[in-house]
């Protein structure tokens, strides 16, 4: 049996662009997802992409028999775990939800994977851990902070989980991956971000209003003491985020827990991110400033150093790349995976 890499939520956004690139560097890899917020034609787009088909187990992370079967059917050398629920405000009405699919369902992952002798994971964290009070930009010295809800807390918690588990068994290498802002789509125009309803991310919501879906873009906060007024945040290429996993499996070699930022270092402002993409999607995009949203902060963005320095990791995809990749996924698919 050929080695494989086991991808958990590997239908995804993120999970999704992580899983052409492993199989485009020639890995075998193993996705389960259980497409509560995914479609399985995301999986079809995959092997368009790449040529090459991913395993694929529509099951739940939650599910330790199941994943008792997939550690015995394939032999898995290492797990990246994207799957769980990440809607910040959703965390807030249901964190009972929250905390069992993110918190308990990367307790049963680890659970089955000290099972099985598998003990390389690669986590994916937020830039979210840092906290409300944490200087900018963020820098992976400084601790976890207070997180602002509980997603945040889920992420900070996991993080906590698996550093405890790696002092009680030294032989796991660990990867805690800290995402800034992704955005964009693969160039090709067959995958991208699909949020189901009306989306509460930015990107999402320009390209809809810039495609006819939605009417006008509600700017929150056009006060804050940044550059222009509005928040700013580190946006970086979903395919600059996804080659960040391939280059921090090379740290799974090595027992401990490795963490890294994974972002430009570069903030962009809300008003800044409409503007451009008004010059990409060639049309003025309606917008008004609102209230600020509870819980925004102004500004936050990373230093992302050590990525460069240890992994050889750095995010090349200019903003007008990520814009353009938007703009063709979503001209191309304009409802999404839905056929
Ligand atoms: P996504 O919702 O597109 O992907 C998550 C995938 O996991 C989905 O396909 C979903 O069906 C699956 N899933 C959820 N719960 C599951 C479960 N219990 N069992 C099996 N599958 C399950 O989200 P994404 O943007 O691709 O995010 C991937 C990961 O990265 C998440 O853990 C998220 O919290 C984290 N993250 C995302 C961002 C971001 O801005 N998108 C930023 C920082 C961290
Ligand atoms: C970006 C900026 C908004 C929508 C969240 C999570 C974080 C991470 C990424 C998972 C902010 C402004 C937005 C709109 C707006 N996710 N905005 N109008 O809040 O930086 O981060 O997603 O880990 O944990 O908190 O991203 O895309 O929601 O917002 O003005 O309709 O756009 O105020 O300044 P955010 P976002």
């Amino acid at each position: 049996m050929t080695d494989a890499v086991l991808v958990t939520g590997g239908a995804g956004y993120i999970g999704s662009h992580t899983t052409v690139e492993l199989l485009k560097a020639g890995h075998d890899v193993v996705v389960l997802d259980n497409l509560c917020n995914s479609s399985a034609v995301a999986l079809e787009r995959i092997e368009q992409i790449s040529g090459k088909a991913p395993h694929f187990i529509q099951g739940d992370v939650r599910d330790a028999v199941l994943l008792d079967q997939v550690f015995k059917q394939y032999n898995i050398s290492a797990v990246l775990h994207f799957a769980g629920l990440k809607a910040v405000g959703e965390s807030v009405q249901q964190p009972l939800r929250y905390y069992e699919n993110n918190v308990y369902g990367s307790l049963v992952l680890c659970q089955a994977m000290a099972k099985a002798g598998v003990r390389k994971l690669i986590f994916s964290s937020s830039a979210t851990v840092y906290g409300e009070e944490a200087s900018i930009p963020y820098v992976e010295t400084q601790p976890r902070g207070k997180t602002a809800n509980p997603y945040g807390t889920s992420k900070a918690m996991v993080e906590q989980l698996l550093t405890d588990l790696q002092i009680a068994d030294p032989e796991w290498s660990i990867v805690l991956l800290r995402y800034f802002n992704p955005i964009g789509a693969h160039e090709s125009g067959l995958l991208g971000e699909d949020p189901q309803g009306i989306p509460n991310n930015l990107l999402p919501y320009i390209a809809q209003v810039a495609i006819g879906r939605l009417e006008q873009l509600a700017i929150y906060g056009g006060d804050y003491p940044t550059t222009d007024g509005s928040c700013e945040r580190d946006y970086l290429h979903v395919v600059d985020l996804a080659l960040g996993h391939l280059q921090s499996m090379q740290k799974l070699g090595t027992p401990g827990v490795h963490i890294y930022n994974l972002g430009t270092g570069q903030p962009v402002s809300v008003l800044a991110m409409v503007k451009a993409f008004e010059k990409v999607a060639q049309k003025p995009l309606p917008y008004r400033i609102a209230a600020r949203r509870a819980g925004d902060l102004p500004a936050f963005w990373a230093n992302a150093d050590k990525a460069q320095q240890e992994l050889g990791w750095k995010a090349t995809r200019p903003l007008n790349a990520m814009l353009e990749d938007t703009w063709r996924w979503q001209t191309r698919n304009p409802k999404g995976f839905s056929k």
